[in-house]
């Protein structure tokens, strides 16, 4: 074990009352280390990329940070392929580089969640290589899900699935003697083959995967694909609605989504996380079709959190806006959970640009130079600025996605042969996929890179508005996005909204979103009726100016006092 594991943890990471725990509240900065910060200069970021960059976290006032992927990996799917659960990839760095960020982030009391991928390995891992050696019936396949194929000849896959990135969900082997062999499931790339979660060796397996990150400190993971761990019996056959997102979201009953076998497995890493000192948590990225559902991943010997996808996913209208917060914080409150709000990631459009498209986009898919979805620039990054001033007032705990607080938009023009993400691949160019949320972002106006890197390559190709968008371009500016993150930020904790409570306030009308969350009270015009503010209030923010004093289309205000 290295010193890490020794060092002293900050005080805010003592134990704290039930009820009151960190994550119950925080603002959790999502960073997708390839495209952060590069300090090696290879136009990849890097953890000492990110070590170099926590005074801007702390300045911006978030509360703790999660990393997407830095695990060993081929990088198929951008590090959701891990090769090696305990250890570094060297474009990232080193475990010494890991520990070096944990304990500057801690310095700056800001938590750490790390990124488990317990659904698939890579093809690279030495269980897959020791399957693929060891043969059909081996004890070796049985942590992954290989059967026969169907046919004569086993030329047919076992079941019609269709993998996430598109193309078929099974891959045929050439088996170690030449012979046409088993297929094996992987829901996403063919390079990430799917657990069997039935064999205890892959539970075991994941129990030392989490304490080796344990005790190295982390205040928690975020678990990818957290509702496709177990498979319904028999693999039965499904079919996906044409429309449907490609994670799930809405659907029903799949075969691979959100299977009730998963909560044990869960309920098993409470148990071992709680063996911890410091209130380590556990977040789930579960696609699953109502906030109801997804609460029973936060029942209390659970998860602690659950990523809120259908807030994600709420159009930027009043009615379904206020609709889904009331349904969250009821279905979440019920089990004693906080809800979560995000609006962003590194697998959707950014939503400077969703919120304004043209038309719709399914997840997944992403947008491109030739997509009938096409951005409507400024009134995205409005309707960005008031959506993110709304969530950030509301109780719980909220996710931020690196560059978000810049008003990034989604990067619409990258050239085909730029592009990275699998789903491209695998679609044959039909679905463009997330590259376009993934681009390095701007530090600075000037520079090859805008700052990302210190060579200034970058591995994807940034685009010219990135200058003006640049963190050192938005810094002094007191109407930058920046500057609206950081107040907001700021407000919510003197305040203590994230672990406030929520009543609505009716007066407005349909097309508002209006609450009072403690001392503060919340108007959110998604309509394009100007609304005069309550008289003697005093504007802690407005996420666009006031237009003679009133509440302009598009935007949130957050005011004291006033009757
Ligand atoms: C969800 C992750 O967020 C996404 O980026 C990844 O491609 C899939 N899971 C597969 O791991």
């Amino acid at each position: 074990m290295t010193s890490s594991t020794q060092q002293s943890r900050p005080e805010t990471r003592l134990p704290s009352a039930p009820g009151a725990e960190w994550w119950r509240s925080a603002v959790i900065y999502q960073i997708y280390p390839r495209s952060f910060a590069d300090a090696s200069g290879d136009g990849i970021g890097d953890l000492p990329g990110i070590t170099s960059k926590l005074d801007d976290l702390a300045e911006l006032g978030i509360d703790a940070i999660w990393l997407s992927p830095f695990m060993t990996s081929p990088q198929k799917d951008a590090g959701y392929d891990v090769a090696d659960y305990c250890d570094v990839d060297p474009i990232f760095g080193t475990l010494a580089d890991f520990d070096a960020m944990l304990e500057g982030a801690h310095a700056r009391s800001i938590r750490v969640i790390v990124d488990l991928v317990p659904n698939h390995s890579s093809d690279q891992h030495v269980w897959f290589q020791a399957a693929l050696a060891a043969g059909p019936g081996s004890p070796e396949r049985a942590r992954y899900i290989f059967r026969d194929g169907l046919g004569e000849n086993g030329e047919l896959p076992p079941n019609n699935w269709e993998s996430v990135f598109g193309g078929p969900a099974w891959t045929r082997l050439v088996e170690p003697d030449g012979t046409q062999g088993q297929w094996y499931l992987h829901l996403f790339d063919s390079s990430q083959p799917d657990f069997d979660w039935t064999n205890e060796e892959v539970r075991e397996g994941f129990r030392g995967i989490l304490r080796f990150w344990l005790e190295r400190g982390v205040d928690g993971f975020r678990v990818d694909v957290a509702h496709g761990l177990v498979k319904a019996d028999g693999l039965p056959d499904y079919t996906p609605p044409a429309d449907a997102a490609s994670m799930g979201g809405d659907e029903q009953n799949v075969p691979y989504w959100g299977q009730p076998g998963v909560h044990e497995i869960y309920r098993d890493w409470h148990g071992l996380l709680a063996e911890y000192d410091g209130d380590r948590a556990l977040a789930a990225e579960a696609w699953l079709p109502s906030p109801a559902k997804t609460a029973l991943w936060v029942r209390s010997d659970e998860m602690h959190q659950a990523f809120n996808f259908e807030y994600l996913e709420t159009d930027w209208h009043a009615p379904k806006l206020r609709s889904v917060i009331a349904e969250s914080l009821a279905a979440y409150g019920a089990v004693g959970a906080p809800s979560t709000w995000v609006l962003s990631n590194h697998d959707v459009i950014r939503h400077a640009s969703r919120l304004a498209l043209t038309t719709e986009s399914p997840q997944g898919n992403g947008i491109g130079p030739l997509s009938e979805a096409q951005p409507i620039p400024e009134l995205g990054l409005r309707r960005a600025r008031a959506a993110s001033s709304m969530m950030l007032a509301l109780p719980g705990s909220a996710y931020l996605y690196q560059g978000e607080e810049l008003g990034l938009p989604e990067v619409v023009e990258l050239p085909d042969d730029a592009r990275q993400d699998p789903t491209w691949f695998r679609t044959h160019g039909e679905r463009y996929g997330r590259d376009g949320c993934r681009v390095p972002i701007p530090w600075t106006a000037d520079g090859s890179s805008y700052g990302f890197s210190a060579s200034g390559a970058s591995w994807l190709p940034q685009p010219p508005r990135w200058a003006e968008l640049a963190r050192d371009a938005q810094r002094g500016q007191s109407d930058s996005t920046l500057s609206l993150y950081r107040r907001a930020l700021a407000e919510r904790r003197t305040h203590a909204l994230g672990t406030g409570s929520l009543e609505w306030i009716d007066e407005y009308g349909d097309d508002v979103v209006a609450f009072r969350n403690g001392a503060v009270t919340v108007i959110a015009n998604v309509g394009s009726t100007p609304l005069e503010l309550p008289t003697d209030a005093t504007v802690l923010l407005t996420s666009s100016p006031l237009e003679d004093g009133a509440v302009g289309s598009d935007t949130t205000v957050w005011l004291v006092g006033g009757a």
